[in-house]
C-alpha cells in the first residue's frame, strides 16, 4: 500500500512503471483528452473493487474500459454494424460505445456490473495510448473524482480528490476536451444517446446519417452523470445569469464578463476545457453562491449545459 501517489511523466519510463502498476493491481491516475481516469486492470476483480473503494461509488454502476486499438473490441464485445461505423469514424476519440459483451469474455463481472453490455473507448491521448500498448490489456477507468465530485482535468485534481488511494498517477498536464466522453448505446441500429460528451451529438448524427435518440427505457442503467446533483461544487448555482446578485461569483462567458471565465470570446471548446477546473476554483475560492452565464445549447454547449445543470440540481 502507497502512502502517497507517485507522479510520472508519460516518458517510456513513466509508461513502463505505469504498466507494471496496472499488472501488479495497483490504481493508476490516467490522463485522457477528456478527463483524467482512475485505471485498473479491468480482468483483476480485486483491482476492480479497489476502484470503487477509493472513489466510495454505489457498486451498480458500470465502468468504461479503454483498449489501445480498434481490433481489440471483439476480445471482449460484439462489434455491431453502427458501432463499427461511430468506432470508424470517432476512434481514437471521445466517444464510449456501449456493446454486447462476449459472454465467456474476460472481464471481471465488478466492471459490467452484472449487465449483459460494456462500454469502451479507445482514447486519443497520446500517454493512454502508449500505456494501454504497453500494458496490452483492458483498462477500466472511471473519472478519477470521488463519486458525485468534480471530474478532474489536472493531475493535481487527482491528488487533490482521491490522495494516497492512487498508486501512481501520469501527469501529462491539463486534459484538451475537458469534460467526459460521449457515451452512445450501439446495440442497436439507432444510436441511443446515454451522456452527452465531448463528441458533439451533431458530429454523431452527420457521420451516420441518422438521428440520435434518448433512453427511452427505464429498465437500461442509468449513466451517474444522469443523476442529479452530480459534477456539484460545494456552492449553490444559479444558471442562464447575465447580471449577477450583490454576492455571488459570477462566471462569465462571451460577452458576459464574470470574476472567472469559461471563454471570454465565446469559444465553446475553451469552454469545455476549462469548465471542471473552473469549478474546482470556485471550491478553492469557497464560493457560496455562483452564478453562469448563458451557454448556447449546440455542439459542445449540450455538454456544458449538461454538467452545468447538474452541478446546480437540488443536493439530496
Ligand atoms: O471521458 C470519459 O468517459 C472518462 C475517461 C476517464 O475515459 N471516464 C468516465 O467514466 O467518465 P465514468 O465511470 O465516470 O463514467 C462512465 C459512465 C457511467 O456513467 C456508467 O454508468 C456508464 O459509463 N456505463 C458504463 N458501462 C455501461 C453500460 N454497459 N451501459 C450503460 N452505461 C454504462
Ligand atoms: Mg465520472
Amino acid at each position: 500500500m502507497h502512502r502517497a501517489s507517485v507522479l510520472l511523466t508519460p516518458s517510456p519510463d513513466g509508461i513502463d512503471k505505469a504498466a507494471d502498476a496496472l499488472r501488479a493491481g495497483a490504481l493508476v491516475g490516467l490522463p485522457t483528452e477528456t478527463v483524467y481516469g482512475l485505471a485498473a486492470d479491468a480482468r483483476d476483480d480485486a483491482a476492480i473493487a479497489a476502484i470503487f473503494e477509493a472513489k466510495g461509488r454505489p457498486r451498480f454502476n458500470p465502468l468504461i474500459v479503454h483498449l489501445a486499438d480498434m481490433e481489440q473490441v471483439s476480445r471482449y464485445a460484439v462489434l455491431t454494424p453502427l458501432g463499427r461505423d461511430l468506432a470508424q469514424a470517432f476512434w481514437p476519440g471521445a466517444l464510449t460505445l456501449v456493446l454486447p459483451v462476449l459472454a465467456d469474455g474476460p472481464l471481471s463481472p465488478l466492471v459490467t456490473a452484472g449487465h449483459d453490455s460494456v462500454a469502451l473507448r479507445v482514447p486519443a491521448h497520446e500517454a493512454a495510448r502508449d500505456l494501454l500498448r504497453a500494458f496490452d490489456g483492458p483498462v477500466a477507468a472511471p473519472s478519477a473524482n470521488p463519486s458525485g465530485k468534480v471530474s478532474p482535468t489536472s493531475a493535481a485534481h487527482v491528488v487533490e480528490g482521491l490522495g494516497e488511494k492512487v498508486a501512481v498517477i501520469l501527469d501529462a498536464g491539463p486534459c484538451e476536451v475537458g469534460v467526459e466522453s460521449t457515451i452512445i448505446d450501439a446495440r442497436g441500429a439507432v444510436p441511443v444517446l446515454l451522456r452527452a460528451g465531448g463528441l458533439p451529438v451533431e458530429a454523431i448524427e452527420a457521420a451516420t446519417g441518422t438521428t440520435c435518440v434518448l433512453p427511452g427505457d427505464p429498465a437500461r442503467p442509468i449513466a451517474p452523470g444522469q443523476m442529479s446533483s452530480h459534477y456539484a461544487p460545494r456552492g449553490t448555482m444559479r444558471l442562464n445569469v447575465t447580471t449577477p446578485e450583490p454576492g455571488e461569483v459570477m462566471v462569465g462567458f462571451g460577452d458576459v464578463a464574470g470574476d472567472l471565465t469559461l471563454s471570454a470570446s465565446g469559444d465553446l471548446t475553451e469552454a469545455a476545457s476549462t469548465l471542471f477546473a473552473c469549478l474546482h476554483q470556485l471550491n478553492d475560492m469557497q464560493a457560496e453562491r455562483i452564478a453562469v452565464a448563458p451557454i448556447p445549447e449546440t455542439g459542445l454547449g449540450r455538454a456544458i449545459n449538461d454538467r452545468l445543470r447538474r452541478a446546480a440540481a437540488p443536493r439530496p
